[in-house]
This record gives C-alpha cells, structure tokens and sequence, in this order.
C-alpha cells in the first residue's frame, strides 16, 4: 500500500504583530511576536507516495490556491525533504476548515500543518529522526514566519529562529468579524518589505518589544484574576494594531486593508469599552477583518456586543 500521512495545525493571531524583516529570504522577524493559538481553525494536510504536486483535499471547502501560492508551498515541503536527506515523489493535498473566502489568514496553518505532515512521513522513512518542536519551528519559519508559533498552544512567543510556549494559564475566545471576504491588494509577504520605507519604521522593533514586555505582565494579571489588568492588555493591542496599521499606511508607496466595515466595527468596540469599562482585546492581521479575544465569562455580553455584524466565533454564534 502507497505511504500516506495526515497532520493538522492551527492558526493562530499576534497580538504583538510580527512586521518587518531582519532576514527577508529567511524570515527573521524585526521583533519579537506573541500570538494565541486558534486551536478550531486549523489546516489539514495529507503527504502520499505519487506524482508530486499540489491538490485540495477534499471533504472540506474547496481551497483555490494561486500558482505563487502552490510553488511556495511544494518548495517548503522540498526544503524540508533535503533538510531530512529524503527523495521520491509525493502528492501532498491539504484544505482549511475555515470559509477561504472568510478573509482570515491561513499561510499559519497551512505551513505549521504541511511541516508537521512531513515529520510525520520523515519519521516513517528514517524512524532514527528526532526533532525537536522548537526545530521544527524553525523550519517552519523558513516556510512562512508567522506560521512558527502555530506549533505552541495557547500562547506562543517567537523571538528569533523559531517559537516557544509560553507559560500563561488563561485561555481566551475568539471571534473575528467578516467585514470583507476579498482578495487582498498586498500579500503580508510584501507588506513586511513596504513597511520598511516609512518614516515611522524608525523605532517600531523597540516599541513592540516594549508592548510585549507590558502585555505579558498584564496577561500574567489576568490570569490571577485581576480586571484593571485586562483593561490595560486592550489598551496594548489596540495601540499594536493601529501602529501596524499606521505603518502600512506611511509606506511608500503607502496601502491600507481598513474599510468602512472595519471602522464601524473598530468605533464600536471602543464605545463598549468607553461604556462599561470592559470589553474585548481587539486587534488586526494585515486585512480588513476584525479579530477579538474575549474571557470566557464575556460569552453571553459578547453575543450582544457582536449583534448586527457578520462574526465567526470559537464558540459558534453566528449573528
Ligand atoms: C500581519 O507570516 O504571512 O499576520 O513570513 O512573509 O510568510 P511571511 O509573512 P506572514 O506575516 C504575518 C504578518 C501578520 C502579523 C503576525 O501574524 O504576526
């Protein structure tokens, strides 16, 4: 019988946001990152022995990938095969079980999901291989940055070579609102180069470093309990956001993601905040959508909060 494997990896969203390069061809990041895991929106990928090349894998919704988009991903799977000295031809199929055209980014998934595919294969070809997790993100980086903290959950810090967990007690849920299922003019890829020619780039690793610092002591907060502590974490990730944001927008040439969707729903969050004292984090990846992480007792005032917008939720409201 033909070897075939199947592996799984889950998105993730920074909330301390990995933008700009020290190393573009490699992908060393500018600053340290620090993401939670998505554990419910994951990638999933199977490796077979046949002609090499990609296809969806079915039983899933139809994921369309460009012809850029393919050859990134056959080319990490190559990497990969002569890092492990490997050869032969594989058919490597892999699908998302998240909308495609729901405007989230799955480059995370989809890179931690085929890395950990192909250590699985490896592992059947050449059993003496062990690699550790921490190498694997590495190798993960390799393929796309972000999808190195896919492999920690639920929290997951990446400073240089590749990720690590983080020792965080809280788990949170997450929603995003859908303000916009479109393509998106600029690849993060690019963004990362463009961000560079602003004049506000200046400064922008020291002041995500500092962020990091501050909203890791204040998730530590959280976690004991404390409520002015998760004020301030939404406090941190909303200035994180709009300071990417910002950037995108003083590149030369300059190019934005945020349409009139995201500021009502951004204008509305802060109005709860403003109101109640209490609310979600709110932050952004590079596109329109608008990502949330609620405490789980936030669940029944998160349904109203959210009422009237198109939301994708960890624990499946949908209003
Ligand atoms: C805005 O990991 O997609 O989502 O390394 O070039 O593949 P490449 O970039 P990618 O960048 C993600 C950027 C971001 C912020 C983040 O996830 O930290």
């Amino acid at each position: 019988m033909a070897l075939k494997v199947e592996a799984s990896a889950p998105s993730n969203i920074a909330l301390i946001k990995y933008m700009g390069k020290s190393e573009s061809s490699s992908n060393r990041p500018a600053n340290t990152s620090l993401s939670y895991t998505l554990e419910n929106l994951r990638t999933f990928v199977t490796i077979e022995e046949g002609e090499s090349g990609w296809q969806p894998l079915p039983g899933y919704p139809e994921l369309q990938l460009s012809e850029k988009g393919r050859l990134k991903f056959l080319n990490h799977f190559e990497r990969l095969w002569s890092t492990w000295n490997l050869s032969g031809s594989y058919l490597i199929r892999s699908a998302n079980n998240f909308p495609s055209d729901c405007g989230l980014a799955s480059s995370a998934s989809s890179f931690a999901a085929l890395t950990l595919a192909a250590y699985e294969l490896a592992r059947r070809l050449r059993p003496e291989l062990n690699v550790t997790l921490a190498e694997l993100s590495r190798l993960s980086r390799l393929g796309s940055g972000s999808s190195c903290r896919s492999l920690f959950s639920p929290w997951a810090v990446w400073r240089n070579e590749g990720a690590e967990a983080v020792d965080l007690p809280l788990r949170l849920e997450h929603a995003v609102v859908m303000v916009e299922d479109g393509h998106k003019a600029v690849s993060s890829s690019e963004a990362h180069l463009r961000v560079t020619s602003s004049l506000i780039y200046e400064g922008r690793p020291a002041r995500a470093e500092h962020r990091l610092e501050a909203l890791r002591g204040a998730l530590a907060e959280v976690a004991r309990g404390s409520k002015p502590a998760w004020h301030e974490a939404y406090e941190l990730c909303w200035s994180e956001f709009w300071d990417m944001h910002a950037l995108f927008e003083t590149s030369r040439p300059a190019f934005g993601y945020m349409n009139a969707g995201t500021l009502r729903c951004l204008n509305h969050m802060r109005h709860i905040w403003q109101s109640t004292g209490d609310g979600p984090l709110v932050t952004m990846d590079a596109g329109p959508n608008v990502h949330l992480l609620f405490r789980q007792e936030q669940k029944e005032e998160a349904a109203i909060w959210l009422k009237g917008f198109d939301v994708m939720t960890s624990w499946g409201l949908k209003s």
